[in-house]
């Protein structure tokens, strides 16, 4: 290590990680020393101060940053039968995942405080990984800044939401309280006419939710953010017509993008295959959109990778009717390896890491994602060596399935560290149910929270 990348030392440390640390997209061999919940100090292990604990990683283990997911469905609360916040975060544990950003359709949807409440008094009790809030378009624009007074990392905008008409005066107080705005953009009109226009089936899924209905959508939301100037955050980009709008989205009002991973990796035939399984909103689509995305990747345009975790009942999900079929699967232990695996094929490099840590962290504005002298000491140690196989029954999600069944990957996470307190092993958890904690966004010009 550049002797100037050295940090002064502090006197002792509580924990010292030594091995192939990933910084900023490169591995160094260095060491990270943890000190009350931070990262106090990086360097060389030979000069490193006094610690009372020393994990040596491995040959074939890299030292990553805790990743950070921006669009999980944790459910709970009414849904507690599809998911909870013991079961996700415990998935999220298994994929090397340390933060959650929780979607507000689950039942009851968080539209105003006194919901937020109920899901942070589960949460604050379940919970084993940190996680923030995002609030539904309430039904009065005031009730967003009762909310963020709470707090929140955002807010997020439906495709129903888009014909209501509090969204301007809600956009409105978004932008006075500096709140990302998180869109799922899809026409709620074109939804409609192309559902009825095409067959109820697993195939036609793609025909009824076209991807010009995205594209109208993210038209749409960014003629609004030019008006009114709220950020603009367009998540899980499924398309290549989506990906054209969403990039003149980005120079025309600095709008941030995702995709979430199994739009990078699964195209139609995976639903010709898994039928229900593979029902997600928006749609997988053709093996060409699937190349765009990828090559969006690679070019470095897309400013985070989501899971869009959205557990169901396995009951739900193998239901031979099309409409009695939810849409959504889970992902929060799959996305770390599957981008992995890409990397290991040399198909990316490994900075794409940062589109799930550092990237999304900032986006939300938490001290996540980074190992970097002052960010919360969330580590991952990922063994390179393990090649394995994707089995849905074998999850720690309640949702025990996946469209990416039979997926061989490689990099097991072995350890986990939230704050500088180990809550993984393995397959054993270390920390109490409840040790997560929530956060809210915290930028320059957002003055809200405790
Ligand atoms: O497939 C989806 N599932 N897309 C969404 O927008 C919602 C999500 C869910 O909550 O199940
Ligand atoms: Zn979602």
């Amino acid at each position: 290590m550049h002797p100037e990348r050295e940090s002064p030392s502090p006197h002792s440390l509580d924990l010292i990680i030594s091995g192939k640390i990933y910084v900023e997209g490169s591995l160094i061999d260095a060491a990270v020393g943890i000190e009350d919940e931070k990262i106090a100090w990086i360097g060389k292990l030979s000069r490193a101060p006094f610690a009372e604990r020393v994990i040596q990683a491995s040959e074939k283990t890299l030292v990553l940053p805790g990743m950070v997911d921006m669009h999980v469905h944790m459910r709970d609360l009414n849904e507690s039968d599809k998911e909870d916040w013991y079961t996700g975060t415990l998935s999220a544990l298994a994929g090397g995942v340390t933060f959650v950003a929780d979607m507000p359709n689950n039942q009851p949807p968080a539209r105003n405080l006194e919901i937020l409440k109920a899901k942070e008094e589960v949460a604050s009790k379940r919970a084993l990984v940190d996680y923030g809030f995002y609030a539904g378009v309430p039904f009065q624009s005031r009730e967003l800044e009762r909310m963020a007074a709470f707090g929140l990392v955002g807010l997020k905008i439906y495709p129903e939401d888009q014909l209501r008409e509090e969204l301007v005066d809600v956009l409105r107080e978004a932008k006075r309280l500096g709140l990302l705005a998180v869109a799922h953009a899809e026409d709620p009109l074109l939804l409609n006419l192309a559902g009825r226009l095409e067959s109820n089936s697993f195939e036609s899924h793609s025909l009824r939710r076209p991807a010009e209905g995205e594209a109208l959508a993210i038209r749409r939301l960014a003629l609004l953010s030019s008006r009114i100037g709220f950020r603009l955050h367009l998540t899980h980009l499924s398309s290549a017509a989506a990906l054209r709008a969403a990039l003149k989205a980005k120079l025309k009002v600095g709008a941030s993008i995702d995709t979430a991973i199994h739009y990078l990796l699964l195209d139609s035939s995976t639903v010709e295959k898994f039928k229900g399984i593979a029902k997600v909103n928006p749609p997988l689509r053709k093996e060409r959109d699937v190349r765009l995305m990828q090559r969006a990747l690679k070019s470095g345009v897309l400013d985070a990778i989501v899971t869009d975790h959205a557990p169901h009942k396995l009951e739900e999900k193998i239901a031979e009717n099309y409409d009695r079929v939810p849409a959504g699967f889970p992902g929060l232990e799959l996305c770390l390896p599957l981008l992995m695996t890409l990397v290991a094929r040399c198909e990316v490099p490994l900075s794409v890491l940062e589109l799930y840590s550092s990237s999304p962290a900032k986006l939300l504005g938490v001290p996540k994602g980074r190992i970097k002298v002052g960010s919360d000491a969330d580590l991952v140690l990922m063994d390179l060596g393990e090649r394995w196989r994707v089995r849905g029954g074998d999850m720690k999600s309640k949702a025990k399935y996946t469209p990416f069944e039979g997926f061989e990957v490689v990099g097991k996470v072995r350890k986990v560290f939230v704050r500088g307190v180990q809550a993984l092993e393995d397959e054993d958890v270390l920390v109490n149910e409840g040790y997560g904690r929530r956060y809210w966004s915290r930028s320059e010009n957002s003055f809200f929270g405790p």
